[in-house]
């Protein structure tokens, strides 16, 4: 199996399967220099943890994470950074039933016909537990991110079809959430309906939104290596996350070029006010611009960073595994019924939403790795004489 391995100069690796021994992931080109300890990536990773709250599988999934080499006194050395969380929870019986049937939703079908073969057990490889890799990695970039001054901020912006409104969200409050729903009102809402969609033996569909800022322009490699398209590809590559959009996104097939346009300014001081604030949006919900008048790019034009905040929004599909009865086929391709056992979240996105930020920072991290490269002054600073 490859694709296993992304980017290019901040490399990531992830590595196990859900009912293993372990899960992992290794950093390498990781730069030296950088402040990092198990409790930075540990709080990372409680975002992910299930059993956190009614709204997340009861599955107790201890994630303890152990850095086992690239990181000494509390800083990156430079050198590959492994990082591990043992297995415990398992219950791997609750999978007997559906060994030689295809869940419906799931990657089992595919895997099967790829490679002959499956580890049914929770999905193997194919599991959201292989995210919890991508947030230890996410972790070390995240890190030095937030000490070049960018942050990386995602929140659930939907569930169930209760959206927050953008006005009504501030960063502070998505933590106050359980569901990291920032409109404190909305995620009320979305939370009644995940309790009715348990006993319904239903799940729901979200979005999560990630909004950067910080983020100096100039970063993103014309042509295949554009910001906006290694970002979709990032947070396209999450389990469930079904859509991906920048900026305006898909609105922009309705709008004209004038409304589309953001003219530049000199610089949006409201913009720069509401972000000195810590808001993700204007009073009116609107993207915040301190470049432009406007923010429709979603802070990347030609595939670079234009300066302002990075727009994404991802949906998210609803959890597959359901315990009430589907239609389904075995390995033999005999139609049958299937009932999924075992513990599974009636939602995916309030714990996909560190996986997303993860991504995203992991995405960036690289791409100022390789601008570092794209003026020669920026060598000559570096090592010239
Ligand atoms: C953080 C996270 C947790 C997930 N937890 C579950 C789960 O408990 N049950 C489930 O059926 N799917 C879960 N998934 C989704 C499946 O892994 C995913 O839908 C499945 O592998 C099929 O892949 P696809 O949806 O990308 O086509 C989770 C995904 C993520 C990102």
């Amino acid at each position: 199996m490859s694709g296993s391995i992304f980017g290019k100069n901040f490399k990531v690796a992830t590595w196990g399967e859900s009912h293993g021994k372990a899960l992992g992931a290794v950093v390498d080109g990781c730069p030296a220099g950088i402040s990092l300890d198990e409790e930075m990536i540990q709080k990372y990773l409680d975002r992910r943890k299930p059993g956190q709250n009614e709204f997340s599988t009861m599955r107790d999934e201890a994630d303890c994470v152990s850095i086992l080499s690239g990181v000494f006194e509390g800083k990156t050395t430079g050198t590959p950074i492994s990082m591990i969380i043992y297995n415990k929870d398992q219950h791997s019986k609750d999978y007997s039933n559906i060994k030689d049937i295809y869940r419906p939703g799931h990657a089992d079908y595919g895997f099967d016909k790829k490679y002959g073969f499956r580890d049914y057990r929770g999905g193997g490889r194919s599991s959201g537990r292989e995210t919890a890799g991508r947030v230890m990695a996410g972790a070390v970039a995240l890190s030095a991110l937030k000490e070049l001054g960018i942050n990386v901020t995602a929140f659930t912006s939907s569930l169930g079809g209760v959206k927050c409104d953008r006005a009504a969200i501030s960063k502070e409050n998505i933590f106050k959430s359980p569901i990291y729903m920032p409109d404190l009102k909305a995620s009320g809402e979305a939370e009644e309906l995940i309790k009715n969609a348990k006993g319904d033996l239903e799940s729901l569909g979200g979005s999560i939104d990630c909004v950067v800022t910080g983020l100096p322009a100039g970063l993103g490699e014309p042509v295949f290596d554009k910001l906006d398209a290694l970002l979709a590809r990032a947070c396209m590559s999450v389990g469930a996350v079904k859509g991906v959009e920048i900026g305006a996104g898909f609105n922009v097939a309705n709008m004209k070029g004038s409304e589309n346009n953001d003219n530049f300014v000199a610089s949006n001081e409201a913009g720069i006010k509401l972000l000195e604030e810590g808001r993700l949006f204007d009073d009116k919900g609107n993207f915040i611009s301190i470049k432009k008048e406007t923010n429709n790019s979603g802070g990347i034009l030609g595939g670079i960073s234009d300066g302002d905040p990075i727009y994404i929004s991802c949906a998210v599909k609803p959890t597959p595994s359901i315990a009430s009865e589907q239609k389904t086929i075995n390995r033999d391709g005999e139609e049958t019924d299937i009932v999924i056992k075992g513990r599974h979240d009636p939602v995916i996105a309030p714990r996909a939403v560190v996986v997303v930020e993860s991504m995203v920072g992991i995405t960036l991290m690289d791409l100022l790795m390789t601008s570092a490269t794209s003026k020669f002054s920026t060598l000559r600073d570096v090592f010239g004489n």
